[in-house]
């Protein structure tokens, strides 16, 4: 397990394909930077050379090509690697990091959605990561309209997408309950809203939540 270091703020986005969490992810963080902050904003599967390369096997191809339990491991060696060459030395250095996505997708994507493998999830992540958000904002979205945005984009990185919209459901099911399991870090956020409109509400939320560090 890790230990952490510095006095540096964590923040995750999470939420199914589409919902809006890159859109969200980017405009907190030039708000914060407006404020004079340094941020680092992060993706996953991703966020460092070797993790990125990572990606790559998990975001492309035929939806059967890994099985569950070779998805937890390969997104857990992208995330370990995210980890020490981008995470740790941000938050060493007292900046802010903003991820869109860490390990609850892991928990709603691989532990509940796909295969109900939450153990051997947590038990990984105990083991290999140890790491949490300090705060986590769920952009929740139902899951046609999050699915007609995701696949407009037509990125070419749809394995997860092309999955359906049972799926989707499934995973919006599963954030909303990592909010009833962890409510002190995670927060819901509504994604149907206009882009600016949730700006505004998130920007307020991290205004709050940097107040009470203070
Ligand atoms: P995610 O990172 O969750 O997959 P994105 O932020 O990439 O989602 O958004 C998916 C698509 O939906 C993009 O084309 C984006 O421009 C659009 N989009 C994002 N937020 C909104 C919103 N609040 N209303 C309408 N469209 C949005
Ligand atoms: P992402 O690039 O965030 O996709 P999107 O912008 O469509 O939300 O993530 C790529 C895919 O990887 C996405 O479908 C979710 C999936 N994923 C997992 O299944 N488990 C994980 O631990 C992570 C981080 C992502």
């Amino acid at each position: 397990m890790l230990n952490r270091p510095g006095s540096g703020v964590f923040i995750s986005f999470e939420g199914i394909d589409g919902s809006g969490k890159s859109t969200q992810a980017r405009a907190l963080a030039e708000d914060l930077r407006a404020q004079g902050h340094k941020v680092v904003l992060t993706r996953e599967p991703g966020g460092a050379t070797g993790a990125e390369a990572i990606r790559r096997l998990l975001v492309e191809g035929d939806p059967d090509r890994w099985s569950p339990e070779t998805e937890i491991l390969l997104f857990n060696a992208a995330r370990r690697d995210h980890l020490e060459k981008t995470i740790l030395p941000a938050l060493a250095r007292g900046e802010i990091v903003i991820t869109d996505r860490f390990a609850d997708s892991t928990r709603v994507y691989q532990g509940t959605a796909r295969a109900a493998l939450r153990p051997l999830v947590d038990r990984l992540h105990d083991l290999v990561i140890g790491l949490e958000p300090d705060l986590t904002f769920v952009i929740d979205l139902d899951a046609r309209t999050a699915l007609a945005r995701g696949l407009a984009r037509d990125s070419g990185e749809d394995r997860f997408e092309v999955m359906g919209q049972d799926f989707q459901e499934r995973l919006r099911a599963g954030f909303l309950a990592l909010a009833r399991e962890y409510p002190a870090r995670v927060q819901l956020v509504d994604g149907g809203r206009a882009p600016d409109q949730i700006s505004a509400d998130l920007a307020g939320r991290m205004q709050r939540f940097l107040g009470a560090l203070a």
